[in-house]
Parts: structure tokens; sequence; C-alpha cells
């Protein structure tokens, strides 16, 4: 099944395109809570998800949001604990986590600090194949709602980095691996996992990413290759890119 076109939505600031990001996150959680008990969302981390958290921790779209249907789950993780600076669940929790009252059972940190990684990831993979159904008719893949990425500026996305094997991965949902180049550990989701999603939203910011966002969403299949983020093409989910200016601007409207 071809995947359908990408939706491009392009703000002047970064400010306006986080608030633009907050509102399509909040609309599609509103929507599906509509339809479902639950809302299972994949946060992203990094620092550009920063601007976005917040203003869903604030009025008026906290507000608007089924805080007691969502069930948030983590895309990828960095080898740190908890609590260290760099970890992509102490980001959520103090932009966002800490101030919606959302019940604390429904957050599920990645475990990327435990020593036996491997063993962490088959458990985490099993966590959500235990909370996150399919789709009614398909394969047997846990289909989340929403997953929510960035991007880096050689495009990865998640911690699936260039020349890394966790990128030819099919049969895996969560694996761990050692990424080169930054020289650490990391528990990511795969492409099967993301592509599996209702709704895949990419959030992306500055102009060290506009040439990973030009050829990302470009038709030059050899150039795309080089950038893991073009493998994000949700089989049957839809495909947005909320980017500010800078992103944006190698490319090429259609
Ligand atoms: C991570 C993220 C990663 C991030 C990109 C962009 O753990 O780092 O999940 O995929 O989205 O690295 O990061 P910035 O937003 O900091 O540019």
């Amino acid at each position: 099944m071809k995947a359908s076109a990408p939706v491009l939505l392009v703000k002047e600031s970064p400010a306006a395109a986080a608030e633009l990001a907050a509102e399509r996150f909040c609309a599609i959680v509103s929507e599906r809570a509509l339809a479902s008990e639950n809302v299972n969302v994949a946060l992203c981390g990094g620092t550009t998800p920063g601007e976005l958290y917040r203003r869903l921790a604030a009025l008026p779209l906290s507000d608007r949001m089924p805080w007691d249907k969502l069930q948030f789950f983590f895309g990828d993780e960095r080898d740190v604990p908890q609590d260290h600076v760099e970890n992509n669940y102490r980001l959520t929790r103090k932009t966002l986590l800490d101030h919606v009252p959302i019940p604390v059972h429904h957050v599920h940190p990645m475990p990327a600090d435990s020593r036996d990684l491997a063993a962490a990831a088959e458990q985490y993979e099993n966590l959500i194949r235990r909370l996150v159904p399919p789709r009614e008719s398909g394969d047997d893949t846990p289909c989340f709602d929403l997953v929510l990425l960035g991007m880096g500026g050689e495009g990865h996305t998640a911690s699936l980095f260039p020349d890394t094997p966790a990128l030819s991965e099919r049969r895996r949902l969560v694996v761990s691996q050692y990424v080169p180049v930054i020289g650490r550990n990391r528990m990511t989701f795969t492409f099967p996992l993301i592509n599996a999603a209702r709704y895949v939203m990419f959030f992306v910011t500055g102009s060290d990413k506009a040439p990973a966002i030009a050829a990302v969403l470009s038709d030059d299949r050899q150039l795309k290759t080089h950038y893991p983020a073009s493998r994000v093409q949700p089989t049957r989910g839809e495909l947005i890119f909320v980017l500010d200016a800078t992103a944006a601007r190698n490319v090429i409207q259609k």
C-alpha cells in the first residue's frame, strides 16, 4: 500500500511552530480519545520538543487534553539515569509531566540505563505489545495513536542513526544499540513500530536541520537513502511535518 503524501506545515518562527505542533498534538489525541479508552503516544527527546511540551502543559491546551486516557511512552532514550540532564524522560517531566494531571502509571519511561540493555529493550517491547493494541485489521504490530519525532542534522530520528544496525531491523519493535558517532548506547523504536502508527508527527526547527529536511521531503530516492528519517513512511497512517521557516528553507514546494 503506497504511503500518503506527508502534510507539511511551516510557521515563521520556532515559537509559532511549537504552538502549531502543540495544537496538532492536542487535536490528534482528543480525536482518538473519542474512539478509545486509551490514547497511546510515543514522545521524543532532544531539545526541540521542550517548547511543544510546555504549551501542552499550559492553558488553553492543557484543559483540552484527555489526560485520563493518555498513555505516554518514549520513542528513544539515552543510556543515562532518569535524573540525568540528558535523559529524555527528565525533559518531559520538567516541561510537561510534572505540571499536568496524567496518572503516574500512565507514563512508561524507557529503562535505557539498565546494565543489560538488550534485555531491557525486549522488556519494553513486551510492555508495548501488552498495552498498545494493533489495528483492528492488519498485522499484530502495536498501533500507536501518535508518534512524535525530532530529527538530527544528519537525518537521524529517535535513535535511528546513519550506518547503525537498527536501521535494517524488520522484526523487533524496540532495540538497543551502540551509536559510534556519539560514543553512547541508546534504546529506540524501530521503523516497523513507528510506521504502524495512526499519526507520525515530526517537529523540527533550526537552519541546521534544513539539508536533512530537504532530503527527506525530496523525490530523490538516492539522496534520501543517506537520511534515516526518510524511512519513516507510515503504512496506513498520516505523516505530518511541523517546521519553522529556517528548517524548511531548502524544501521545494510542489
Ligand atoms: C534524542 C531524540 C532525537 C532528537 C534529535 C533532534 O534522544 O536525541 O529523540 O531523535 O529528536 O536528536 O534533537 P534536537 O531537538 O535536540 O535537535
